[in-house]
């Protein structure tokens, strides 16, 4: 059986880490599968939004699989969290907007590829946390630096150093979800919100994405210049002559990516 599964539905791509019986923990393989479907739909014009998601009701994704770390040493230790990282950086500059949909335990590798993503919706039974350090280890998927980002030093500071799960609503309150919803309407929500970024002007989108991501990388005159340049892109898309037209003429816009 695959270790993740994809179905392309309306333009939106639906990712799901297919380990149930590991809590969908991410081994090799499973990264090597996941890599593989994101930098196919990075490429694919049919996609416009990607969901990621864990199969079963009890975790999106309870990290990396703990059997392979067990046996890695300083060369393989590195390797590992090298290929990790570029994964996720894969799914963060994918260019196109990636929700996870967190539908429980999301720890270690599990909270690091939600916060890859650009949105997160959490069902309320989700749990976050990076554990590593009740194993001896460090994050090594972006968890000591996305977290830092999305919630600030000393939240971050917090789950990395105590290692102990956060709770839907708390992860909400601090940032690191965006909305938490009952479980029964995580599925339903996600993909609204799906739609809602189907729909959407896919060059604006992208480049609002890259701006976000750039920005936060350099000193803010650098980042307002990058923001400068990428609203000039925008500008030159049929997609801002379509908005604009579509707003004047009072009358829904149908953008087409151009
Ligand atoms: N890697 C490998 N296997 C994992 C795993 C991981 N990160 N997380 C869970 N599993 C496996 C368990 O070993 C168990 O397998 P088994 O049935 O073959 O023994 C199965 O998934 C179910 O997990 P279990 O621990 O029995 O479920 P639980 O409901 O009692 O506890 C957790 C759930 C999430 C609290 C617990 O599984 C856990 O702490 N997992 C590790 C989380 C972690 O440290 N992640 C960071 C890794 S770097």
């Amino acid at each position: 059986m695959a270790n993740v599964l994809s179905q392309l539905e309306n333009r939106i791509l639906t990712i799901t880490i297919n380990r149930p019986d590991k809590l969908n923990a991410l081994n090799q393989a499973t990264l090597r599968e996941l890599d593989g479907i994101v930098m196919d739909a990075t490429d694919n014009d049919e996609v416009a939004v990607i969901i990621i998601t864990g199969a079963g009701d009890k975790a999106f994704v309870a990290g990396a699989d703990i059997s392979e770390l067990a046996t890695t040493d300083a060369m393989t230790g590195m390797q590992f969290a090298r290929y990790g990282q570029s994964v996720f950086n894969h799914i963060e500059n994918c260019g196109k907007p990636v929700i996870a949909a967190v539908n429980g335990f999301a720890l270690g590798g599990g909270c690091e590829l939600a916060m890859a993503c650009h949105l997160r919706i959490a069902s309320d039974n989700a749990k976050f946390g990076q554990p590593e350090i009740k194993l001896g280890v460090i994050p090594g998927f972006g968890g000591t630096q996305r977290l830092t980002r999305l919630v600030g030093k000393g939240k971050s500071m917090e789950m990395n150093l105590l290692g102990d799960m956060v709770s839907a609503d708390k992860a909400e309150q601090i940032g690191l979800a965006n909305w938490v919803v009952p479980q029964g309407e995580l599925l339903p929500t996600v993909t609204k919100v799906a739609e809602q970024l189907a729909n959407s002007a896919p060059i604006a989108l992208s480049m609002t994405i890259d701006a976000i991501n750039k920005g936060l990388e350099c000193a803010l005159p650098d980042a307002l210049d990058y923001e400068v340049k990428a609203f000039g892109i925008c500008c030159a898309s049929e997609d801002k002559n379509e908005g604009t037209a579509a707003f004047l003429e009072k009358r829904a816009a149908k953008f087409a990516g151009k």
